[in-house]
């Protein structure tokens, strides 16, 4: 097993490798840059991960890990237009550097190359690698549709938003790790092990993307902060502020929340009063760390050696401690 940052460093490597100049230049050139602008590397490192905890040889997982890490790239693409985001690590979105052509277009061709990297398995890891990637890039589209939906509807339940980020994000984190488990031949009943940690994960780190978007430090945030507040997205954030406020304060929530502002910085600053004030912003964090725990009991039924559960423990502890 390597650390958290070798595996990093690992997989920046072979991306690099990956990444090449190819004609014509306004497909490739778009993709280069959000391929090179960096981000976490969370998902391709819980792939390589996963191979080692299932005792095959990390390397073997790193196209798995490189096609997860160009869908999820692609995601953002098509998702900073639909969101009308400005910002994608601390650097201008594809649709604003270039245009919002470009980004269909390229975004297009990467799902395309996510899907082609699976040709470097055998045909039988293939079609396992295919089915699960399949199944979760269509959840991914159910999810960011119902996010968008959200936008313009003021009933939105807590149950639908968990679905909704289930889908958007959650299970691309469980098929990442899956993926890996897949690349090593693991017992089926491991690979849904896997799965279910990576999933229960992936919804604590949407909520704390969630909280991050109104909290974060804009200085070391990497997106506009508040963006989801200007686009009226019914995070948890909102759907708990609406639970614990009174009835006047939550027609003045509805209110900014129904309403195009021209200066978003007074709309931002007194729904952040509202999620703070509610107690909104606290419950956020609660639901954060039961998520997490909710991974780690999934532990207790995997076979794996101790030191490897600590590993997983440890990657899931520092994603809480995260401010990007
Ligand atoms: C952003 O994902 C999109 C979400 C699902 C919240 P990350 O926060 O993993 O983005 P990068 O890759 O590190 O930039
Ligand atoms: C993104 O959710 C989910 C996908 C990209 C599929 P968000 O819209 O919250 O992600 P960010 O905050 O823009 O990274
Ligand atoms: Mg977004
Ligand atoms: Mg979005
Ligand atoms: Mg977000």
């Amino acid at each position: 097993m390597l650390s958290i940052e070798n595996y990093q460093e690992e997989f920046v490597t072979y991306l690099e490798a990956y990444v090449t100049r190819k004609e014509p230049e306004n497909l490739y050139a778009p993709i280069n840059y959000i391929l090179g602008l960096g981000g976490k590397r969370l998902r391709p490192v819980l792939t390589l991960m996963t191979a080692d905890i299932f005792n095959s040889e990390y390397k073997h997982a790193l196209n798995a890990a490189l096609s997860i890490e160009v869908f999820h790239n692609f995601s953002l693409v098509h998702d900073d237009i639909m969101d009308d985001a400005p910002l994608r690590r601390g650097k201008e979105t594809v649709h604003e550097k270039w245009d919002v052509n470009t980004g269909i277009l390229s975004g297009d061709a990467m799902l395309i190359m996510a899907y082609q990297l699976f040709e470097n398995y055998d045909a039988y890891t293939f079609q396992e690698l295919a089915k699960l990637f399949s199944r979760t890039a269509l959840k991914v589209c159910e999810g960011q549709q119902y996010d968008v939906d959200f936008e313009t509807r003021d009933d939105v339940t807590i149950a639908e938003y968990l679905k909704m980020i289930e889908y958007k994000t959650a299970v691309l984190v469980g098929a990442a790790m899956q993926m890996g488990a897949i690349v090593a031949k693991a017992s089926a009943k491991d690979q849904e092990l896997i799965y279910h940690f990576g999933k229960n994960l992936g919804i604590a780190f949407q909520l704390q993307d969630d909280y991050l978007d109104a909290f974060g430090d804009p200085k070391t945030f990497g997106k506009q902060v508040g963006g989801d507040i200007i686009e009226n997205k019914k995070t948890y954030l909102y759907l708990k502020a609406q639970e614990f406020l009174n009835d006047s304060e939550v027609l003045e929530l509805q209110h900014l929340f129904s309403i195009d502002v021209v200066d978003a910085s007074e709309k931002v600053k007194t729904v952040k009063e509202l999620f703070v004030s509610s107690g909104a912003a606290e419950a956020t964090k609660v639901a954060i760390v039961d998520y997490t725990n909710k991974a780690f009991q999934v532990l207790d039924d995997l076979d794996i050696t101790d030191d490897k559960k600590v590993l997983l423990r440890d990657f899931g502890n520092s994603l809480m401690n995260r401010n990007v």
